[in-house]
């Protein structure tokens, strides 16, 4: 496999407490892998430690290496902004901004300087169709976007984020504040995106993983336990933890 991201040697510690103990994983692009495993094993921790969002927690301590093409995410003269409009996040509850559909998608382009009418409008029907939303909201652009379903405006932050042209998309368990179609329709959407993304997916529920993920990646107490192609680990699994987790005797 050719990383697009690739971490190893991951320690991060809250204050004294280390809450990953040397994590070594490798992404692939075009491809969607999964972190799993019981709650409070680090996945949301790890997720956060690829676009830097750690660094808004006080007293975090992160060690490790985390290359991204060519770049080192933890340089010094890494731009956080521009960063996060590379490696863009999801996260459990949909957070739209409280304005318009329009303003939402827009946001980080006007925030980059564009202001071209035509460009923008064009961006904003390119993601909202990749967001597999563009239907539902076509009509209703300027409507404010917290009016819409939950899965809808999980679809809208989802096409925040791509427009803005990201290389990787992190979700930190996007569904599972969902009914179970809108999380059909987050799946169906994610699968589609793949075609053009890195997508890294935090998830509880293990049929979305097999269902969606190429790879998997199994935590335990801030280790990493196995990594393998989800289809591989779904019926072979390596460590009795995995299989364990996988069979539903803990978590
Ligand atoms: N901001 C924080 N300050 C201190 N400790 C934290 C903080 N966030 C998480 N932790 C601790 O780090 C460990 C890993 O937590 P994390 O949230 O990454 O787990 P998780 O796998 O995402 O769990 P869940 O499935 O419940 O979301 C836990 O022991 C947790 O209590
Ligand atoms: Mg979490």
């Amino acid at each position: 496999m050719t990383a697009l991201l690739s971490t190893k040697d991951v320690h991060l510690a809250y204050g004294k407490k280390e809450a990953l103990h040397g994590i070594d994983l490798d992404f692939a692009d075009h491809s969607i892998t999964a972190l799993i495993g019981p709650s409070g094993c680090g996945k949301s921790t790890f997720l956060r430690c690829l676009n830097r969002m750690n660094d808004l927690i006080p007293h975090t301590t992160i060690t490790g290496s985390f290359q991204f093409h060519e770049q080192d995410i933890y340089a010094p003269t890494t731009n956080l902004v521009e960063l996060r409009k590379q490696i863009g996040m999801v996260f459990q509850q949909p957070n739209p901004f409280p304005f318009s559909v329009y303003e939402n998608v827009t946001y980080g382009l006007k925030l980059a300087g564009h202001n071209d009418r035509k460009f923008l409008d064009e961006q904003v029907e390119r993601a909202l169709k990749q967001a597999a939303i563009w239907d539902e909201v076509k009509d209703n652009l300027n409507k404010n976007a917290m009016s819409f379903s939950g899965g809808q405006q999980q679809r809208i932050c989802i096409a925040r984020l791509l427009a803005v042209q990201p290389d990787i998309i992190l979700l930190d368990e996007p569904t599972s504040a969902l009914d179970p179609i809108s999380s059909a329709q987050i799946e169906t959407t994610l699968m589609a995106l793949k075609n053009e993304y890195c997508i890294i997916i935090v998830t509880h529920n293990l049929q979305q993983a097999s269902r969606i993920a190429d790879r998997t990646a199994f935590m335990l107490n801030g280790n990493l336990i196995e990594y393998d192609l989800t289809s591989k680990m779904f019926t072979k699994p390596v460590m009795q933890d995995t299989s364990d987790y996988l069979n539903g005797k803990f978590g």
